[in-house]
């Protein structure tokens, strides 16, 4: 058993007794135990927080998920997996900007879970985090969640408990700008998967086969091995793995990958008139795989980034990390075209078909060549001035050193995994730099909950951004909205390996 499930039977033992004292979803945060001085869940500051998000004329939106065990079709591929409908993915939920959220969870699966609300700045109490903001959600229990989404934007839910996101337990939430109608026609969700659930081994198999060393991309990699010219032998697999744009590209050889829950061979029709501006939102809801996404015959204009706008910046294809949102726009040709969203540095891909006219569809492999041109990363975008943080020095910086590896299957932050990890600490109204330095052969999409942060010098506003392999990323953010706050990489196998750390306010 790794230290994380010692560490999280503890912090459930704990989380019972709390319950049983009737202190209601109100948890002993573990990592809060020996240091007093750090935020609770009943602090005054985050309703004070909440009640500042508050506006007039706000609507309730209400949505019931019910996770649970169903059949899904993938398109010719039948999987048992756990899902919260019928269809992969999860229904999508749709509230405008400072609008009120109540969402029941009803928990029809055989363990525990929870919801957390990706990329939105909530109330710290409903973040989703089981041991950290809540109690978890029992099998047959349920628990509502309650906050205000304020910021317009892209986003997506998915549990918070070990690997269950590798699952179909996630969704989109989309947050519109009720002063901001939309210059497009139409509107694309478009969500990325890599999938292995139900095709004979389940996301908890994967995860315990790469602890155990018996698994991960035929049998473990270590590129660094590569690299210190160790004489390690690299076949085809291994190869495939380095991407030129993220070093190593995963650690999970998945055998499906989809584009809203359709392998290639049996893709979703995206359909528009020719001259159509769309607007795609692209959503990366993968454990382990970063995608390169273009579309056949269009160069795409991204327009925002994790829900925040940049400057529009044309490309060809852009790289998508796990956690990241990106919103790009197109003026759609006649015909029929592929948009293809490749496993970065892996074998295989998703695909959907854009019809506007006549013509066949194209085959599963088709590979477009706007893939092999101008391809972008999102952390290249600029903000645009009116999502600019103010200028302001940091009131503190914190260091975070990526590291870990393959052999042991260990990914740690500082030198730590999450179980040993102390909090590092913000005061309310701070400015907080983090610098993020990637010591590991593998990218790490690092993302922070509560807050979106800026990335330097008129960089973009986001919430989860890719560090690279021997790459330092700095960025800043307003202490604005007190709580405890995961901060992790987005690689689910890699935060359940250790590689996350909890970002406390003091009090
Ligand atoms: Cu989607 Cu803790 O993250
Ligand atoms: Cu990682």
């Amino acid at each position: 058993m790794s230290p994380l499930l010692t560490r999280r039977r503890v912090i459930a033992g704990v989380a019972g007794v709390a319950g049983l004292a009737g202190t209601a979803g109100v948890v002993a945060v573990a990592a809060n135990r020996d240091t007093p001085k750090m935020i609770n869940l009943t602090a005054e500051a985050i309703r004070r927080a909440e009640r500042a998000r508050q506006r007039p004329g706000a609507a309730t939106v209400r949505a019931t998920l019910s996770p649970r065990p169903v059949t899904l079709d993938l398109g010719g591929v039948t999987v048992d997996t756990w899902g919260y409908t019928e269809d992969a993915p999860g229904p999508l939920i749709r509230a405008k900007a400072g609008d009120r959220l109540r969402v029941d969870v009803v928990n029809e699966l055989p363990t525990d879970t929870s919801v957390h609300w990706h990329g939105i700045a909530l109330r710290n109490d409903m973040d989703g985090v089981p041991g950290v903001t809540q109690d978890p959600i029992g099998a047959g229990e349920r628990f509502t969640y309650d906050f205000i989404a304020p910021h317009p934007g892209t986003y997506f839910y998915h549990p918070h408990s070990g690997v269950q996101l590798d699952r179909a337990l996630h969704g989109v939430l989309i947050v519109d700008d009720p002063n901001d109608a939309g210059r497009y026609d139409q509107e694309w969700i478009v969500v990325l998967d890599d999938w292995v659930d139900g095709t004979g081994r389940t996301p908890d198999d994967v995860l315990a086969a790469l602890g155990d060393g018996t698994d991960g991309m035929h049998g473990g990699h270590d590129i660094s091995g590569m690299d210190h010219g160790d004489g390690m032998p690299m076949d085809d697999s291994m190869e495939a793995m380095i991407s030129p744009l993220l070093g190593g590209a995963g650690d999970v050889d998945y055998p499906h990958y989809l584009i809203n829950g359709r392998v290639p061979a049996a893709p979703v029709t995206l359909t528009a008139r020719p001259r159509q501006r769309v607007r795609i939102r692209l959503v990366n809801a993968a454990s382990d795989t970063a995608f390169r996404v273009a579309l056949g015959g269009h160069r795409l204009t991204v327009t925002h980034s994790d829900g925040f706008p940049v400057v529009p910046d044309v490309t060809d294809a852009l790289v998508v990390g796990m956690g990241e949102r990106v919103d790009v726009e197109v003026v759609v040709a006649d015909g029929v075209f592929p948009l293809v969203a490749v496993a970065e540095g892996k074998m295989g891909q998703a695909l959907a078909v854009v019809r506007t006219g006549g013509g066949s569809a194209p085959s599963a492999e088709v590979r477009p060549a706007e893939l092999d041109r101008r391809v972008i990363l999102t952390n290249q975008l600029r903000a645009t001035e009116e999502v600019w943080l103010p200028q302001r020095e940091p009131d503190r910086t914190h260091d975070l050193v990526l590291g870990g590896g393959m052999m042991p299957y260990r990914w740690t932050i500082n030198g730590k995994t999450f179980a040993d990890a102390e909090p590092f600490l913000a005061g309310e109204g701070e400015r907080v730099r983090l610098r993020m330095t990637n010591q590991t052969t593998m990218f790490h999409p690092m993302h922070v909950h509560g807050h979106t942060f800026a990335l330097r010098d008129g960089g973009p506003r986001k919430d989860t951004v890719i560090v690279t392999p021997n790459q330092t990323v700095t960025v800043d953010l307003d202490a604005d909205n007190p709580g405890q706050w995961m901060t992790h990489c987005h690689n689910i196998y890699h935060a359940e390996a250790g590689m996350m750390i909890n970002l406390a306010y003091q009090l």
